[in-house]
Order: structure tokens, then sequence, then C-alpha cells
């Protein structure tokens, strides 16, 4: 992900979320957080979807992950989530966590298929509902992630 992806990034964000990040956020993201990998996922020139983490020691955290409305359903977000999961690898970690909506139970199915088990609840997490956030956890396995051939 690059500044210029932003805008894009941004229309996506608000089409997939109810609390959208900004883009001040991304920028701040890209520019002044060393933890931070994110990436975007590209067709015809156009940002189809994006995901980013924090890379800290051996655990990976993830921020964000969405795929543009017209194009989920393809395999694209887990895709893009095990090229997350490989990059964090690289970076060393050997853990990924993330929370999710309790509600979001298509973005969880996605999350169980690529490892994450659930590991409590944050009670009250979402500022604009009071919603619960789901924490997941999944062990990176490096052998797994580096040769997850069905995308190859
Ligand atoms: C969650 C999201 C990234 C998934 O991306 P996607 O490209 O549509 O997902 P994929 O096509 O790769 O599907 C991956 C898995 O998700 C689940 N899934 C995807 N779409 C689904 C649907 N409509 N109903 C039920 N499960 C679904 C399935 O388990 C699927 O695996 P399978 O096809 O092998 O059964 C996408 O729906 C999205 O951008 N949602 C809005 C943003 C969001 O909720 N992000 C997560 C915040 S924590």
């Amino acid at each position: 992900m690059t500044l210029t992806d932003i805008p894009q990034i941004v229309a996506i964000e608000q089409e997939a979320f109810t609390g959208p990040w900004t883009a001040e956020a991304f920028v701040n993201e890209l520019t002044n957080n060393h933890f931070a990998r994110y990436m975007v996922m590209v067709h015809d020139d156009e940002v189809i979807g994006y995901g980013g983490m924090w890379t800290i020691m051996d655990e990976a955290h993830i921020t964000n992950i969405a795929i543009r409305y017209d194009y989920r359903g393809q395999g694209l977000g887990k895709r893009l989530l095990t090229e997350l999961q490989q990059t964090a690898v690289f970076f060393g970690a050997s853990r990924m966590t993330l929370e999710v909506r309790v509600s979001n139970e298509i973005a969880q199915r996605l999350y169980r298929k690529l490892g994450f088990e659930p590991a409590g609840v944050r009670p009250g997490y979402y500022t604009d509902n009071q919603e619960d956030a789901l924490i997941m956890w999944a062990e990176l396995d490096s052998a797994r992630t580096e040769s997850n051939d069905e995308y190859e």
C-alpha cells in the first residue's frame, strides 16, 4: 500500500465498515508506524482489496482487511489473509491475532479456515453500537504458510 492508494482504500473502507478509518488514519499508519505492514490487491489498476497488520516481536495483529463488495465470494479474502500470514512469518511472527464483530459470521468463517480460533471477548469494543468483539488467535506454521500451493 502506498499513499496514492489511500483514496480508493477509503472508498472500500466506507463500503465495508460502519466505523470506517479516515484517510488520515491510513496516512499515519504508512508514514509514522514502524510496526505497520499494509498491502493492497490490485486488478486492472484498481484496488479491489487491502489488509494490514502490526508485527511486534513474534506477534502479528491484523488491523483491517476488506474486499470490494463486487469482488467478494471469489476466494480473494482468503488469498489476501494468506499473504498477510506469510508476510507476518517473514517478519518473525509465530502467532497472529485479530478482533471481529461477534455478528460478522462471514469474516469469522474466513478466519477459522485460516487457523484462527476464538480466545475471548472484548465487551462493547465497537463504539458505534457497543457490539462485542470476538478475539481470535492463529498459530502461524511457517511451513504451512510458505507452501500454500492452493494459490501457486
Ligand atoms: C470478510 C471478507 C474480507 C471476506 O472476503 P471474500 O473475498 O469475500 O472471502 P472469500 O471469497 O475468500 O471466502 C473466504 C471464506 O469466507 C467465508 N465466506 C465468504 N463469503 C461468504 C458468504 N457470503 N457467506 C458465508 N461465508 C462466506 C467462507 O468460509 C469462505 O470460504 P469458502 O469459500 O472456502 O467456503 C469480505 O467479506 C469483506 O470485505 N467484508 C467486509 C469487511 C469485513 O467484514 N472485514 C473483516 C473485519 S474483521
